[in-house]
């Protein structure tokens, strides 16, 4: 896909305050510092659209991009992490819950997760409560550029034995770098796919 246009709309802390146009929307989540403002950037070829930091909690809004006037990125907070008080964990697992059921246009969340560690429980109840909401998702494997073949591959082995054992099927599995720019034909190719499917 070639990226004509990418615009950052608004932040909002509520999903009713959320730009209202019926267009597309692919979500990104995953832990705090995962990297899913970096994979935004790399994805549409800007640098600085979308805010990142090397300190985990960097985004704490819901912010939404439209990219070629067609459809919306949305980078979303991290959920659980344990250096932000707990009445902010609560409210932005609020946030993302309310975000995450209320929004319409929703088509599908992109799930981060760090291919350096093995399955952390955080994103498997995550992925577990998408599941029982009935949310479509798909899984990134991120900073694949920091770990070798052998230890992505055993991470990744990890994570599907894991889903494995709820799901009849495994999702989808990106692997990406932000830095290296791996991984976003392939991202860029699954969300061309879809929104040709949905119109
Ligand atoms: P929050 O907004 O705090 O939830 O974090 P985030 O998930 O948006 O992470 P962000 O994109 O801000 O990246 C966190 C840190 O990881 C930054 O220092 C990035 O430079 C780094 N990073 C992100 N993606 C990659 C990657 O693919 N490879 C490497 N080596 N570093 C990455
Ligand atoms: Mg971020």
């Amino acid at each position: 896909m070639k990226i004509t246009k990418a615009e950052f709309i608004c932040s909002n802390t509520r999903v009713d305050l959320c730009p209202q146009e019926a267009i597309p929307e692919y979500a990104f989540i995953g832990r705090s510092n995962v990297g899913k403002s970096s994979l935004i950037n790399m994805l549409v070829e800007r640098k600085k659209l979308a805010k990142t930091s090397s300190t985990p909690g960097k985004t704490r809004l819901i912010n939404h991009f439209k990219i070629n006037d067609q459809w919306f990125l949305c980078d979303l907070p991290g959920y659980g992490y344990a250096k932000v008080s707990k009445k902010e964990r609560e409210s932005f697992a609020l946030m993302i819950e309310k975000y995450a059921t209320q929004r319409s246009n929703l088509v599908c969340f992109f799930v981060l997760i760090d291919a350096r560690i093995p399955p952390q429980q955080l994103d498997l109840d995550f992925i577990e409560w998408l599941g029982d909401s009935n949310l479509p998702f798909v899984i990134v494997f991120t900073k694949i550029d920091k770990i070798n073949q052998t230890g992505k591959s055993k991470n990744l082995e990890l994570l599907k034995a894991e889903l494995l054992q709820s799901w009849e099927e495994l999702p989808m599995i990106f692997e990406t770098s932000a830095v290296k720019g791996t991984g976003k034909e392939q991202v860029m190719g699954f969300i061309e796919e879809t929104n040709l499917k949905l119109v």
